[in-house]
């Protein structure tokens, strides 16, 4: 699965080029999430840019067209407008950014930029053509620009046209430093790492996780499962679950799984207890019991406390650990225990902990630790496909050192 981070790796970035009096095009995640106010929740996604941006004002760029994505609109949606986020940028930035309500409306704009401007285009998602990587969109793109700069790690994993297609038309195509940070920090992680290697991994599905698992047994020493993920896994080996979030059909693949983690000498840890209840939203009974012993009609909703014992100590004893996924469901106070435990245990570490992207940056946020963390990924779906030993799309298209 290395070859990939390698060859990722070798990717050229902003800094191996001469960007000074060029027009650059940098394709930013700017996919934050609002409230129903249009107020951002966490701006993490915007603060990493800023770097790459900066570098570009201060190496003398002529102007900087910034290009992003913001959620799933279906066509031209106010609601998804990149509008709701300028005044963010300009913040951090500390300058005034202009804003093109569309692709037409760019070249007026730039015309009227002083040296070193910049300007947000409206969301790229607005094109049809975005999502099916349309040439004329990327045709379009990549005329705007002498130099095109993908910064935007957590949509890397995605072939459109402004993070896959434009490249093709851009004199030069490069990375952002974001997009550099992101490659050579999962690369300590998994190229090389020191050893023990640990990989805590949770959420609700196995289905998500079920390529990571499989593709990740090469590069690790020892596995943590909790979260809805390790349902699965003990119902697979004859516990019952009771009411607890299970993907029966995927039974079978967990056995697989546990047979060929043995077989390579990877020692995989389920819960030895759990906590659980009998109404996620109302809980009127909360339990914790050995995992063999869930009561009748509750479901697992944390770790127990034996288990988070047993957790901290393989935590303990690892030298590089990579995390994705929450042991329970953390956005419920009551049910946050055991992820937050373990967080604030890794945090205490010596160890390099690259923690992916999504839920599980958001779970150590909460828990008061996300500055603890040697580092943490701005991509969710990217840094799981990563993970799993993909190249990624955006990676493909850019220049080679
Ligand atoms: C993300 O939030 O993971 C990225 O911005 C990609 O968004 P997408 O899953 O809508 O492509």
């Amino acid at each position: 699965m290395t070859e990939g981070i390698v060859l990722m790796q070798q990717t050229k970035s902003i800094k191996d080029i001469d960007v000074s009096n060029q027009r650059v095009l940098i394709r930013v995640d700017f996919n934050v999430p609002l409230d129903n106010e249009f107020n951002i929740n966490d701006d993490s996604r915007i603060r990493e840019t800023i770097p790459t941006i900066n570098y570009c004002i201060d190496h003398n760029a002529k102007s900087i067209i910034l290009v992003s994505h913001l959620g799933r609109p279906q066509g031209k949606d106010s609601t998804y407008s990149l509008k709701h986020i300028l005044r963010r940028v300009e913040r951090l930035l500390g300058r005034n950014v202009a804003f093109a309500e569309s692709l037409e409306a760019l070249p007026s704009i730039l015309a009227l930029l002083p040296q070193g401007g910049v300007v947000l285009l409206e969301n790229i998602r607005f094109y049809e053509g975005e999502e099916n990587n349309d040439t004329t969109l990327s045709q379009n793109l990549g005329k705007l620009c002498d130099v095109y700069v993908n910064d935007a790690f957590g949509a890397s994993h995605r072939k459109h046209a402004s993070t896959y297609g434009v490249a093709q038309y851009a004199t030069h195509k490069v990375a952002g430093l974001l997009l550099k940070r992101e490659i050579d920090c999962f690369s300590k992680a998994l190229t090389n790492p020191l050893k023990p290697v640990l990989l805590i991994v949770g959420g609700s599905k196995v289905s998500s996780k079920l390529t990571l698992l499989s593709t990740i047994l090469d590069s690790v020493d020892k596995i943590l499962i909790g979260g809805a993920m390790s349902n699965t896994f003990l119902h697979a080996i004859g516990y019952n679950m009771q009411s607890s979030l299970i993907e029966p059909h995927l039974a079978e693949d967990a056995v697989k799984i546990l047979r060929t983690a043995k077989a390579k000498g990877v020692k995989i840890y389920l819960p030895v207890d759990v906590v659980s209840t009998n109404n996620l939203k109302n809980p009127t009974e909360i339990k914790i019991t050995p995992a063999q012993d869930i009561p009748d009609g509750m479901m697992v909703v944390d770790l127990g406390p034996a288990t988070v014992k047993l957790f901290s100590q393989v935590i303990r004893a690892c030298e590089t650990i990579i995390w994705n996924g929450p042991m329970g469901v953390y956005e419920i106070d009551k049910f946050s225990r055991g992820t937050f435990s373990l967080a604030h245990v890794l945090a205490d570490t010596y160890a390099y902990s690259v923690i992916g992207g999504g839920d599980t940056a958001d779970a150590i946020d909460r828990a008061g630790e996300k500055d603890n963390m040697s580092f943490t990924s701005t991509g969710g779906g990217a840094s799981l496909e990563l993970l799993e030993g993909k190249v990624l799309p955006a990676f493909e298209v850019l220049e080679r050192k």
